[in-house]
């Protein structure tokens, strides 16, 4: 079976927009794929954080990956701080990986923008570390959104310099784009993002939800009940696909184009197909945190496997470097 890589970070709240264009996704490549999910936790770092909240961060969004499907029986769940193996790959990469290749990174450049005050090595070699956790697995395809591709690129760029200076070691991991419906904030306009305060949070309370639709942004055309609408302005719309069946899509796409069905009565419908799936996930998030030992359990055997991956592969990366010596074993 080919192998499959991802990569989560540990930041704040888990919200529907990571569920439907990352998570969901994952659950979806287990039974086809060897799969491998990783909470990224040193590339967490490499912006400025609450030390105090990581361990918990790291905890509940392991919680959230195994709640939602991702279980042992499955797949691997790890948290990358638990395999160093990870990180002395990527010192390794560093020394082939030409620093200008980083330097036009967009999401480089984007976050030296955000974070002025501290542009930190950690966020310029953000992406070789990104590299070393792909191809430390040998993982063929890496299930990511658009903003990852150019990173999934550099891992291939790395692969081929690293096969050609030392001899062929690395495939050259492919991006496996979801075709999920980007969902935007609840205000209509910007990503969703918890910092933004327009999330909605996969572990929010049902009536929280129903609070937080009922004041989401809809067609902004729509001014009056009577006004026809345009689905494809309407970010409640974009939810819809992500979350109700196809002849509900359908209908309402019909309906909403001839003003026979209003928001109220739209938002409520998707409210409930909203619930139906994540309830689910909430329950067993509550079930999880009735066993803590689980948890413990599930990480500890996570990376238990993994290390027996990376020592191989680190043992033959040694190797063909150089540096290993008859005399270790
Ligand atoms: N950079 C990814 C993101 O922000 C997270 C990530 C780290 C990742 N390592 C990865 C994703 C390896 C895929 C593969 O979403």
């Amino acid at each position: 079976m080919d192998r499959i890589f991802s990569g989560i970070q540990p930041s704040g709240e888990i919200h529907i927009g990571n569920y439907v264009g990352a998570i969901r996704n994952w659950v979806r490549l287990v039974d086809r794929y060897d799969c491998v999910y990783c909470v990224v936790d040193y590339h967490a770092i490499t912006i400025e954080y609450e030390v105090a909240l990581m361990q918990k961060r790291i905890l509940d969004t392991a919680t959230i990956l195994v709640a939602s499907g991702l279980t042992p029986d499955k797949c691997i769940v790890v948290v990358q701080s638990h395999v160093p193996e990870h990180t002395e790959l990527a010192w390794i990469f560093n020394c082939v990986t030409p620093i200008g290749e980083l330097e036009r990174m967009t999401q480089f450049k984007e976050k030296a923008k955000q974070h002025r005050q501290n542009i930190n090595m950690g966020l310029l070699d953000y992406p070789v570390l990104q590299a070393a956790d792909i191809l430390i697995y040998k993982a063929g395809y890496v299930p990511v959104g658009e903003d990852q591709i150019q990173h999934v690129e550099l891992s291939r760029e790395i692969a081929r310099k690293f096969n050609v200076r030392f001899g062929d070691t690395f495939p050259e991991p492919k991006v496996l784009l979801s075709d999920a419906p980007r969902i935007l904030g609840t205000d209509g306009n910007a990503k969703m993002s918890k910092s933004l305060n327009n999330a909605i949070g996969l572990l929010d309370p049902p009536e929280a939800i129903r609070e937080k639709l009922r004041t989401a942004a809809t067609c902004p055309h729509r001014q009056r009940r009577s006004d026809p609408g345009h689905p494809e302005h309407c970010n409640i719309f974009t939810m819809h696909q992500a979350f109700s069946k196809p002849d509900q899509i359908a209908s309402i796409d019909r309906h909403c184009r001839t003003a026979g069905i209003g928001c109220i009565e739209c938002k409520e419908i998707l409210f409930k197909n909203m619930v139906e799936e994540i309830g689910p996930i909430q329950d067993r998030v509550r079930e999880i945190h009735k066993r803590p030992q689980y948890m413990i359990e599930v990480l500890k055997s996570g990376a238990d496997r993994c290390k027996a991956i990376v020592t191989e592969v680190m043992d033959e990366v040694r190797t063909k470097i150089g540096v290993k010596s008859e005399w270790m074993s």
